[in-house]
């Protein structure tokens, strides 16, 4: 099987990388921005056409979510338009497609976990254009949309390195206690999707690592899984801290449709922040 990865020297498009050259019975083709850029749908059309996979897994996207908030004519070039350039692209050459999604596309205000079925309401740009970005893929035969939640990985940037620089330098982090999520590793997500392709999924599904914690919490856990002391972290809220764009308070995503298909959930955050911090 030939798959093409989309945003390959991302976070996630690098573990999905680092997993498939491994892989038996599949050829893994990388597609990074010097290849195509997004905003060039030509470009897009070329290497896929040139590639001729069987499936596109689209991991690229304009993920600085507050920049999106002030730079939304970019956004919307990336996140929709390039969607729909690599979705036209996948059509042409008769190849499925995965999208990444993710849990911003709700608003929050759910008591308890979205589940797929439940309806979208983003709060903020990102989250429009990566639904956006979602009804575009959904109309390619077979497309499978997968949103996921608060990616981390152990390349670029990431909310651990953040933490542990700040700790570096502060006595005191300030960080958001009113928003709940499921952090999500990258290495987990990557296995997911293998699994999704493996099992011809389609339409949307939910992946994230079991649990949920705010990003108070997550700061908390990675500073013990570091065995760092002394360093206070006082929870703030969200306007405290006064983002150009707005989040959802609850990200939680039911993610038992996954389990089901996959015969079992992915492990709890806090396991896999463990696994990932090993290696910072
Ligand atoms: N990060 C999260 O917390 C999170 C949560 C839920 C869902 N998601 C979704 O998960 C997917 C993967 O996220 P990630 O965390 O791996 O993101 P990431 O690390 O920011 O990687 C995004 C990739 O997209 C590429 N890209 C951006 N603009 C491009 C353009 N104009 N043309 C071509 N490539 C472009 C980037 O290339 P460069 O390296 O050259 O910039 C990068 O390789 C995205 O679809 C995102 O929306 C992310």
């Amino acid at each position: 099987m030939r798959i093409a990865v989309i945003g390959a020297e991302g976070g996630l498009g690098g573990s999905l990388m680092t997993l498939l050259a491994g892989r038996a019975g599949v050829e893994a083709m990388p597609v990074t921005r010097k290849d195509a850029d997004l905003a060039d749908g030509a470009a897009v059309t070329k290497v896929v056409s040139r590639l001729r996979p069987d499936v596109v897994v689209h991991c690229a996207a304009m993920t600085a979510v507050d920049q999106c908030e002030t730079d939304k004519d970019l956004a919307w070039q990336i996140n929709v338009e390039g969607t729909r350039a690599v979705a036209d692209a996948v059509r042409g050459v008769g190849a499925r497609l995965v999208y990444v999604s993710t849990d911003y596309v709700f608003d929050g205000a759910k008591d308890g976990f979205y589940t797929p079925d439940d309806a979208p309401r983003p709060l903020n740009v990102y989250g429009v254009t990566k639904r956006e970005g979602e009804k575009i893929a959904l109309q390619t035969p077979g497309g499978l949309v997968i949103r996921t939640s608060w990616l981390f990985s152990w390349r670029g940037k990431s909310f651990a390195r953040t933490v542990l620089e700040l700790a570096r330098k502060q006595s005191e982090i300030k960080m958001v206690n009113d928003q709940t999520g499921a952090p999500t590793y990258s290495k987990d997500l990557a296995a997911a999707i293998l699994v999704c392709i493996e099992k011809n999924a389609n339409g949307i599904l939910h992946v994230a690592n079991a649990g949920a914690c705010t990003w108070h919490e997550y700061a908390k856990k990675v500073l013990t899984c570091k065995g760092i002391a002394g360093v206070t972290v006082t929870p703030i809220t969200s306007n405290e801290l006064n983002r150009p764009a707005r989040r959802p308070k609850n990200s939680r995503l039911d993610c038992s449709a996954y389990a089901a298909l996959a015969g079992r959930p992915l492990r709890p955050w806090d396991r896999a922040l463990e696994e990932m911090l090993e290696t910072l």
